[in-house]
């Protein structure tokens, strides 16, 4: 479907068919970034790997960030970290009364939020505060101010709307934030002693400049922390509604762990319905609904229809995750025995069926470590304990409601009580 925001034609993709044909067919015609305000602003004039137009400067910064944070060179900094995290969530849950009804939506994000921070900057930073701003609510404000401006859409008079609604004062104050914070980031390494793990920024304060490696701290931010707390939130909330399929989960975790004290990240690679709940949950809850904007550079046709230089293409992953064509009469119910038989990898391959993660050469990078950190917090929660529904609400009828926009998330939080399993039992 072809549409017209102000002078910006938009293609707009909702079938796995045409899917194919932007993200493989013709992905080197389709593989830009739409300029935005925002966009160039809080990526430090294009300096990153997300938001930069296709260019030997993107394929240079993504690199960067494929082989020093998702590499295996940062795995096992990752893996401890995780293993270390979960340990202290489990005895914190452990000490609650048995009343106690969680936050699971703030629980996941703060898990992400350490594991992510620790990883990348050495330490949690979650109390740290910059202009008494936490980096956290820093990143949010800079995910608002990328849904963009009057004068992406309206290039004559969007200015004069943007600098009168005091949005261009709001983006240069988001601007010296993130900077700010992560200045002082960059300056408290400098004080760092040689016989500290080394974390991502150690590692590219030589190779990149200053610009470069906040603009990559962004994406890293801005990439990893609510979409991979957001898939877990969408997990347990279908596991949880679903008695069945937690019933089978926790089978299948409690039978591998056995009777051990604790999970090692090693022993999730056979618990293969924990994957397929994973995938299942990904294809009817994308954390983006849209993938992030393409921008065609040149003339190609999608479907028979041309489609030119400068066109924005938008690709529905929650309307092809959904799509009744692909995924039967049952498309919109949580069912991961569909993945039974099926290869099990969350990103490439050859269908488009759904498309969590995007694909081609601007697809995620980051799927690996947010699948596998889903997929270890949720075993370990579901190991441990046993979870039940507040103030008397059946498992069914669980609120299951989305909203918002860049990421698609629970209307209302996920409140559960977790009950401590005894493995004597
Ligand atoms: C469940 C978690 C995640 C989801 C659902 C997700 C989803 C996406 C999507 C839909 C895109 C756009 C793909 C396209 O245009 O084809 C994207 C791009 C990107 N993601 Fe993720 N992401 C997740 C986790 C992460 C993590 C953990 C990182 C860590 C650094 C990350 C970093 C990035 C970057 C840098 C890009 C831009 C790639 C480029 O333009 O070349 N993401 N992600």
């Amino acid at each position: 479907m072809l549409l017209h925001f102000g002078s910006q034609p938009f293609l707009v993709i909702s079938s796995s068919e045409m899917a194919a044909e932007v993200l493989r067919t013709h992905d080197q015609k389709l593989c830009s970034r739409p300029y935005s305000q925002a966009s160039k602003r809080l990526s430090f004039d294009y300096m990153d790997a997300a938001f930069s137009p296709y260019s030997d400067h993107w394929k240079h910064m993504r690199k960067v960030l494929a082989s020093e944070f998702l590499g295996a060179k940062r795995s096992r900094l990752y893996k401890n970290v995780m293993e270390i995290e979960m340990e202290g969530v489990v005895r914190s849950l452990t000490s609650h009364t048995s009343s106690t009804i969680v936050n699971l939506d703030d629980m996941f994000l703060s898990i992400v939020n350490e594991v992510v921070c620790k990883v990348a900057f050495g330490d949690s930073y979650s109390e740290k505060k910059f202009n008494g701003m936490t980096l956290k609510e820093i990143v949010d404000e800079s995910l608002v101010m990328l849904g963009g401006s009057f004068s992406d859409i309206f290039p004559t008079f969007g200015p004069i709307l943007d600098r009168l609604s005091g949005w261009n004062r709001r983006l240069e104050t988001c601007f010296s934030h993130l900077d700010g914070f992560l200045q002082m980031v960059i300056d408290q390494h400098e004080t760092k002693t040689s016989d500290q793990e080394k974390d991502f920024v150690d590692d590219c304060t030589s190779g990149l400049t200053t610009y470069e490696l906040k603009a990559l701290l962004v994406n890293v931010m801005e990439g990893a922390l609510d979409t991979t707390a957001i898939t877990m939130v969408w997990a347990f909330s279908e596991i949880v509604k679903n008695p069945r399929v937690m019933q089978k989960l926790q089978n299948e975790i409690r039978s591998i762990i056995g009777r051990k004290a604790s999970l090692h990240e090693s022993d999730v690679a056979n618990m293969t319905y924990l994957k397929m709940v994973v995938k299942e949950t990904l294809r009817l809850h994308p954390p983006a609904p849209f993938l992030l904007a393409r921008e065609c550079v040149s003339h190609c046709q999608i479907g028979g229809y041309d489609v030119l230089p400068g066109t924005r293409v938008m690709v529905s992953s929650w309307g092809i995750g959904r799509d009744p064509r692909n995924w039967k009469e049952s498309s919109t119910e949580f069912c991961p025995e569909r993945f039974e038989n099926t290869p099990l990898e969350y990103f490439g391959g050859s269908s488009f069926d759904m498309i969590p993660f995007g694909g081609g050469r601007r697809g995620c990078p980051g799927y690996n470590l947010a699948t596998s950190t889903a997929e270890f917090t949720i075993a370990n929660l579901l190991y441990f304990f046993n979870w039940e529904t507040p103030n008397g609400v059946k498992n069914e009828d669980l609120d299951m409601e989305e909203q918002g926009y860049p990421f698609l998330r629970r209307k209302t939080p996920l409140c559960l009580v977790p009950i401590k399993y005894n493995r004597q039992d």
